[in-house]
């Protein structure tokens, strides 16, 4: 297929968008109490990193994924960056992750001195793959008395952090199995999959809960926003205390005097911005429903009109942040994009892979079949909650 004209009016008609206007990827909706609460904020005087919103924030976070805890911080790169620091990564350590992911991921491990190793991907999660991650342990990795080392360079192989692609969850039972098996921690980046829930024993289980802990991202492109901010989400408590700790600076409380303990980091959400995180976590369910009506028009579209749609593996909810389709070959995919992007539609290729980046170009990786494949066929296409719904 060679011309997608029929996909693009299919798109406007979606969105409900006349011909000369622009059709974001995704775009932000502040339809609640996002002024009203921001009024208050400033009113209160506290805008910065103490005030009852970022509390009020942490404790509905917590509640709506099903975590004891969360820490708000200052965006999803810090809050993973903060998760691998506080649990002992450094430069003596590796840490496996997918290529196939947008560069924060690789940008927090390497933050802590450790090395990004590369693992490939399932084909219909578009997220590690437990299968991979198995084979590449057997292959490379040795395990001590309570820790595994890589067999090469005789590091230690501490975390592992498979991310949960455009909110479809990966097979994150099996992953915590493996690294459970191999004394790895495991740390799920959950930047992009805020409503995204798997059946676990036949119970919903929202993304984000299988390890010691996990990070949300609230950047302006994601499901709700609070322009820049963050969420790590942790069932652990002493580790929730450390991480709200070491993310304020690893400041001693005291009403006067600067002491800190250990070295921080300047991690927290402000409260201006949790303001905003609050009004828009009310509307999360609405944003949803919206965005799971927008997955199934263009799932039916596309099974009508031969177009492969990424839907829901069985057994899974994603929240749909970002729909993507997959391309015959690169060629279609190029064809697609200068089609689209020439009509006023906003779509992207994948990322490239984290390893094609210079920063990352000596890391270790599994040859990543199925992440280049990928990488050459998936585009995301206009995803934004409608309106109207
Ligand atoms: C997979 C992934 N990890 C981490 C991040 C980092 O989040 P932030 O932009 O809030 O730092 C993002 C999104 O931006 C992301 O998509």
């Amino acid at each position: 297929m060679s011309d997608f004209s029929l996909f693009f009016d299919f798109i406007r008609n979606l969105y409900h968008a006349p011909q000369k206007d622009f059709i974001p990827l995704h775009e932000p909706r502040f339809l609640g109490n996002e002024k009203k609460y921001l009024l208050e904020c400033i009113d209160s005087g506290f805008v910065s990193s103490v005030g009852e919103f970022v509390n009020q924030f942490e404790k509905e976070i917590a509640k709506f994924c099903g975590s004891k805890y969360a820490v708000a911080t200052s965006n999803g790169t810090s809050a993973l960056h903060a998760i691998l620091h506080t649990i002992g990564v450094n430069q003596e350590c590796e840490v496996i992750t997918q290529a196939l992911s947008f560069i924060a991921t690789s940008n927090a491990i390497a933050y802590t001195g450790a090395t990004p190793v590369y693992v490939d991907v399932d084909l219909d999660t578009l997220s590690l793959s437990p299968t991979a991650l198995e084979e590449f342990l057997y292959n490379n990795a040795q395990k001590q008395e309570n820790f595994t080392i890589n067999k090469h360079t005789k590091k230690n192989i501490k975390a592992c952090v498979p991310m949960h692609t455009f909110g479809h969850p990966a097979r994150i039972e099996e992953i915590a199995k493996i690294c459970k098996e191999w004394n790895i921690l495991l740390v799920e980046d959950n930047a992009e999959s805020l409503g995204s829930y798997f059946f676990k024993n036949g119970i919903k289980t929202h993304t984000g809960l299988e390890g010691i802990a996990s990070a949300l991202s609230l950047n302006g492109n994601k499901t709700i926003t609070s322009g820049g901010g963050g969420a790590i989400l942790t069932d652990d408590e002493a580790l929730a205390k450390k991480l709200k700790h070491i993310t304020t600076t690893a400041k001693v409380p005291h009403p006067y005097e600067y002491y800190h303990d250990m070295l921080g980091f300047n991690y927290r959400l402000p409260n201006l911005n949790a303001a905003l995180a609050l009004a828009q976590l009310e509307q999360l369910s609405s944003f949803l429903q919206s965005k799971l009506e927008v997955a199934k028009s263009y799932e039916e579209f596309c099974n009508k009109n031969g177009i492969e749609f990424i839907c829901a593996r069985e057994g899974t909810l994603p929240n749909f942040w970002l729909n993507a389709i997959k391309l015959k070959d690169k060629a279609q995919r190029d064809v697609f994009l200068a089609q689209s992007n020439a009509n006023g539609i906003m779509t992207r290729p994948i990322w490239n892979l984290n390893h094609q980046n210079p920063m990352y170009k000596h890391c270790q990786n599994d040859g990543l079949k199925n992440s280049i494949y990928l990488q050459d066929r998936i585009v995301n296409i206009p995803s934004s909650v409608r309106v109207d719904l």
